[in-house]
């Protein structure tokens, strides 16, 4: 599944890393003008623990290489942007290093990507516990659940600025919260008592599909929500015949972004972008909820995200 997942960029993919790269581009904003206006620290940090190759075998970008390239274009990014990727496969991280080393422009970084090879557990999570962050954008996109932890998103999310996007495998978390030889994985995701709940709930009675799906997104988003992700939005993914939802990509603002005026400017910007109905950021971070590719299947992802738009809250 994992040497298939890079052959060709599925459009979930595609999808995921249009949403995550928007949203990256509108958080540096904000955060670097409050950094002017404050005159405070003069670097944004964007890491990515479970990075991938860089390309899919079909040409397509992935995540990591759409960020890189973006910052390129962007003044204020190549001055203070410090990337961190990361991924257990020296494959993956070698060809990802050869990716961004071949982009053209990448000499304007004035801090080059970092690239490490490493296993995310509990030592990463330690590594970031225990020191002061930049503002840092997190983007946590493992495979299942391995390494996708609470723990590990709080360990960035504690300092000041720093926001947090991951993508959240709901088939395979769906099925291993009633399987014991993975409940250590699933109370590291939802904590003790979360875990436990919905366990008992999914073992005691009959749930229906969309109740359990709510049950687990409204468990994960509260669990969110006591770190302090003051804004947590999950969007859902379904399969290609539009029935089941496969993966949730939860994104969140931490309370002290939420709170300071660079909050407020945020959701000026986004209301503004919602009005002029020509940028697709504000409505990715504001108002999409769910993409089907059935339902999308004759229409451009921009008018998709319109419609779903209209139908969102
Ligand atoms: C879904 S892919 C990442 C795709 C990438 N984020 C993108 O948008 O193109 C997940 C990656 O995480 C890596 N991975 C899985 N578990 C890991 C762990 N515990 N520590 C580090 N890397 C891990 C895999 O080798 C794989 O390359």
């Amino acid at each position: 599944m994992v040497d298939e997942f890079f052959e060709e960029q599925a459009e979930q993919s595609q999808i995921k890393a249009e949403i995550v790269t928007k949203y990256f581009l509108v958080w540096a904003k904000i955060i670097i003008a409050s950094q002017r206006k404050y005159k405070r620290e003069n670097r944004v940090a964007y890491i990515d623990l479970f990075a991938g190759p860089g390309r899919y075998r079909d040409g397509s970008l992935s995540t990591p290489i759409m960020i890189i390239e973006n910052a390129i274009k962007d003044p204020d990014l190549c001055e203070r942007l410090i990337a961190v990727f990361n991924d257990k496969d020296e494959n993956n991280s070698n060809s990802l290093k050869q990716a961004i080393g071949s982009l053209p422009g990448i000499a304007k970084l004035r801090h080059q990507p970092q690239v490490y090879t490493g296993e995310v557990g509990e030592e990463v999570v330690h590594s970031f516990a225990t020191r002061k962050l930049v503002p840092s954008f997190l983007f946590v996109d493992p495979f299942g659940y391995k390494g996708l932890s609470l723990k590990l998103v709080n360990s960035v999310l504690k300092d000041w600025g720093c926001d947090c996007v991951f993508f959240f495998n709901y088939n395979r978390i769906s099925m291993g919260l009633t399987n014991s030889v993975v409940q250590s994985h699933m109370e590291a995701l939802f904590g003790e008592t979360r875990a436990a709940r919905l366990r008992q709930r999914f073992e005691t009675d009959y749930v229906r599909p969309a109740d359990r799906e709510n049950f687990i997104i409204e468990e994960m988003t509260d669990a969110l929500r006591e770190m302090g992700g003051e804004y947590v939005i999950p969007f859902r993914f379904r399969n290609a015949a539009g029935t089941r939802t496969t993966h949730h990509l939860f994104l969140f603002q931490s309370t002290s972004l939420a709170s300071s005026e660079c909050a407020k400017s945020c959701m000026t910007t986004a209301k503004r972008n919602l009005a002029s109905q020509d940028s697709s950021t504000a409505r990715l971070t504001l108002v999409a909820r769910a993409y089907s590719p059935c339902a999308a299947r004759s229409r451009t992802w921009k008018n998709c995200s319109l419609s779903i738009a209209r139908a969102g809250p």
